[in-house]
């Protein structure tokens, strides 16, 4: 957690008044939107916050963020946001949270784009976490087929209550335990193709970017 608290403080370092700032989801992304609410308050920074989420639009709310939808604006300056693995080539997995879709929109539309992660975050290869893809409901279940019949190992995410997970957008989420993904790019163009994807969690040559916490530290390592 103080790893979290500390890259999230650090990339709010980065946010200058007037900016129009992309605010992340997550347990990383919460330290920074709590420290620009901090800002907002003691130092009066004037920025516009665009959220990836209803739960990061609520904090911000609560902070006293100003907030516009990425539709409102014309550009967004920076977005900070965590990942669930970072290779070392700077290709992510993210939608761990559950809000892929919504953060890749914002990303899309920022002209830089930092990720927080902790230490634990940095690996060799992608694929150890599962990679989550967005489904509409309706067909979902021949989606899953597919996925499993290329042995993708699809599993729909659940609530601890065993139901169905939704998303912002009342989407599914289909985690795809892959082990290892070796070619990220003809991966992430294969699951887009698929009729019923709506956004894949692989975020590839989007970061501008990459604050580390490690013990001795927040790295920047891009
Ligand atoms: C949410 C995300 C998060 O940024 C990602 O899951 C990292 O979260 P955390 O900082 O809690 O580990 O992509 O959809």
């Amino acid at each position: 957690m103080e790893l979290k608290k500390a890259v999230g403080i650090e990339a709010a370092k980065y946010i200058e008044d007037g900016m129009v700032v992309g605010l992340g989801t997550g347990s990383t992304a919460y330290y920074f939107v709590e420290e620009i609410g901090r800002r907002v308050k003691e130092e009066h920074l004037n920025v516009t916050g665009v959220t990836t989420s209803t739960r990061t639009k609520e904090q911000a709310e609560s902070l006293g963020i100003p907030l516009k939808s990425v539709d409102e604006v014309e550009r967004i300056a920076i977005t900070v946001d965590g990942a669930d693995e970072i290779s070392k080539d700077f290709q992510g997995i993210k939608g761990g949270g559950g809000a892929l879709l919504i953060e890749k929109i914002v990303a899309n539309n920022s002209d830089q784009v930092i990720w927080i992660v902790d230490q634990s975050k940095m690996v060799d290869e992608l694929g150890a976490f599962p990679l989550p893809i967005e489904v509409i409901k309706y067909g979902s279940q021949h989606i899953f087929n597919q996925l499993k019949a290329k042995g993708y190992n699809p599993e729909f995410r659940t609530n601890q209550d065993g139901s169905r997970y939704l998303t912002d957008e009342e989407n599914y989420i289909i985690d795809l335990h892959m082990g290892k993904i070796t070619d990220p790019l003809s991966l992430g163009n294969e699951l887009i193709e698929m009729v019923g994807v709506v956004e894949h969690g692989l975020f590839l040559n989007r970061v501008n970017r990459v604050l580390v916490g490690t013990d001795e530290g927040v790295k920047d390592i891009k």
